[in-house]
């Protein structure tokens, strides 16, 4: 298939809100999507990114927490355990950090490209990543977990954000202020 130029969909955009399909038949055209997702989070030294942020309302996600590339078809989380409280970021809503309360070890079971099932039990940073991913696939961004104060700023600052980027490209530019991307 010929490349899909994807681009990430930002904070605002109705696709990051879309509750994702499940995938009932994998073809090569999702294969090729997920290639360049995983493509373009590495671009933007991001460790996760779900199909939603691209405009695709199918279940599906790219991980890499830096042990390995995750391609993940109609992925859930099927136990939960713990607690823990990461300070995320997300490449749909750029500058904003927010600390996010989540399990420590999550099992996960999806399907590989090829529709294979896999379990996947991951804790600490790679269980934080999968609970933001599949959060994505529910239309939930981390500004959801924020305070109304924190919400109520940020609002403002995206909204600034967009009306200066609608001027010149100078979005992103801005504040890189939180280490994790997803
Ligand atoms: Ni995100």
């Amino acid at each position: 298939m010929e490349e899909i130029a994807l681009r990430i969909r930002v904070y605002g955009d109705i696709s990051l809100r879309k509750k994702a399909r499940p995938v009932r038949k994998i073809t090569k055209y999702h294969r090729a999507i997920l290639s360049q997702m995983a493509r373009l989070m590495y671009a933007e030294s991001g460790v996760g990114l779900a199909a939603p942020q691209v405009g695709f309302d199918e279940a599906m996600i790219v991980a890499d927490i830096g042990s390995g590339l995750y391609k993940l078809i109609n992925p859930v989380i099927v136990s939960k355990q713990g607690a823990q409280a990461i300070e995320e970021g997300c490449l749909s809503v750029p500058g904003v950090c927010v600390k996010v309360k989540r399990a420590k070890n999550v099992v996960i079971q999806a399907q590989d490209e090829d529709g294979r099932p896999v379990s996947i039990n991951a804790e600490d940073l790679l269980a934080c990543v999968m609970q933001h991913e599949i959060d994505h696939l529910r239309g939930k961004l981390i500004i959801d977990y924020a305070s109304l104060f924190k919400k109520i700023s940020v609002r403002k600052k995206l909204v600034a954000m967009k009306q200066a980027s609608k001027n010149e490209k100078m979005h992103q530019s801005s504040e890189k202020s939180c280490e994790l991307q997803l």
